[in-house]
């Protein structure tokens, strides 16, 4: 009998699994751990959605199979929401597929496209579905560094890309990118996707973006879509979630939009393997889209407070970390002090001397190493006070 398996043998633990179990261990001893390390969102999802859904499920039928590619109101509340946020066109049957989160999607289009040995090119440091997705599939991937000293420089990163799109045998299906970026919280311009696209076109490369952080920005800057590209749409997909804008997580719903090809794999691999998200769900995320928008306000605002607390708090603290401007995370540099051991034992010594749990870069990839992703998922409170615990280590 078997007993290893290829797939699972290409996957290590998961990122967090060596810093969880600590923050299970310290809980258990009846520590308070200050939690930024997961990207988990901590505010309530807005009243008018919940209320949406329990209206919804007193409705005869919705208990039954929903639509894989999504019921056809909560498609086209996506094309008006890309409308007037994107000023993008976007046809609700061949251009848009609803999804069980934004992850799932990029999971399942990763398995709908790739042969066995195709190259694909991630980011390095990044989420970990855009390589694992793909490792997933049987892919062979090919990493670009994200970062340098702790910015994302766009002209390099293009030309890095243009060099391994040349030297890639064969030639590249598709790559990834994905800003506001998760772990790095670096924004780009829509001058980066115009080129972007004009390499892909060139090369005839799929792009896959993806746009989580579409509505987590700050000081009113509002991150692009790769798809206000002209001819983006020949060669690009792109991901949104409702997890982050509307603090929909736990309810799994999110979309790709643009290239029909993409789309139309994407809704056929589907086909076979889901019967969509639960028809209620569909109807409250219509109704968040196509409601007031105040609360996606109120859910920004609470995470810029947090952002200007943290960097604040954690200065005074003697820790100088960047300034972010979109996501819900800062990208920290270890302190000089930790700059020698790494990452992962600077998070934890954090967790055993300061109380407070943060990711390790190295944990979404080699060129993260160095630094520390901080989730803004506390509240100002205990942002203050975690800043305090930490003064004390770094003094
Ligand atoms: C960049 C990025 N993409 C996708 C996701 C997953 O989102 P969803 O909840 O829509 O699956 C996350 C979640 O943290 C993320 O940071």
């Amino acid at each position: 009998m078997r007993i290893e398996f290829d797939r699972i043998k290409r996957l290590p633990p998961y990122i967090f699994a060596e810093v969880n179990e600590l923050k299970a261990k310290l809980r258990a001893e009846g520590k308070d751990i200050i939690d930024f390390g997961m990207g988990n969102p901590d505010m309530a999802t807005p009243r008018h959605i919940k209320d949406k859904l329990k209206e919804t499920v007193e409705k005869p039928g919705t208990g039954r199979y929903s639509t894989s590619k999504g019921i056809p109101g909560l498609r086209k509340a996506q094309a008006a929401y890309y409308q007037r946020r994107f000023n993008v066109d976007l046809d609700p049957e061949n251009e848009i597929v609803v999804t069980l989160g934004s992850k799932e999607g990029l999971a399942n289009l990763a398995q709908a496209i790739t042969s066995p040995g195709d190259i694909i090119l991630s980011p390095n440091p990044s989420y970990p579905i855009h390589p694992y997705g793909f490792i997933i599939a049987g892919a062979s991937l090919r990493h670009l560094p994200a970062m340098d000293q702790g910015i994302f420089n766009a002209a390099l990163y293009l030309e890095r890309l243009e060099k391994s799109i040349k030297e890639s045998v064969p030639a590249p299906v598709a790559l990834i990118v994905s800003f506001p970026s998760n772990p790095t919280a670096q924004i780009v311009s829509l001058e980066f996707y115009k080129d972007l696209v004009k390499i892909a076109l060139k090369y005839n490369v799929y792009i896959l973006s993806d746009l989580a952080y579409a509505e987590i920005y700050y000081d009113g800057f509002p991150p692009p879509s790769i798809l206000e590209i002209p001819r983006a749409k020949e060669v690009a997909v792109e991901f949104t979630s409702m997890s982050k804008t509307y603090a929909m997580a736990g309810w799994r719903i999110g979309f790709a939009v643009g290239n029909q090809k993409l789309i139309n794999a994407l809704i056929r691999i589907k086909s076979y393997l889901d019967y969509g998200a639960f028809t209620p769900v569909q109807v409250a995320a219509a109704a968040a889209l196509n409601g007031p928008q105040d609360c996606v306000l109120d859910i920004r605002n609470t995470y810029q407070k947090r952002r200007d607390v943290l960097i604040k708090s954690m200065l005074r603290a003697g820790w100088d970390i960047p300034t972010p401007q979109a996501s819900m995370f800062a990208w920290a540099p270890l302190p000089d002090k930790f700059k020698k051991r790494g990452s992962l034992e600077f998070a934890k010594e954090l967790m055993l001397k300061a109380d407070v749990a943060v990711a390790p870069g190295v944990a979404f990839g080699e060129y993260g190493e160095g630094f520390v992703r901080v989730g803004l998922v506390e509240n100002e409170q205990r942002i203050k006070q975690a800043a305090k615990n930490i003064k004390k280590l770094l003094l």
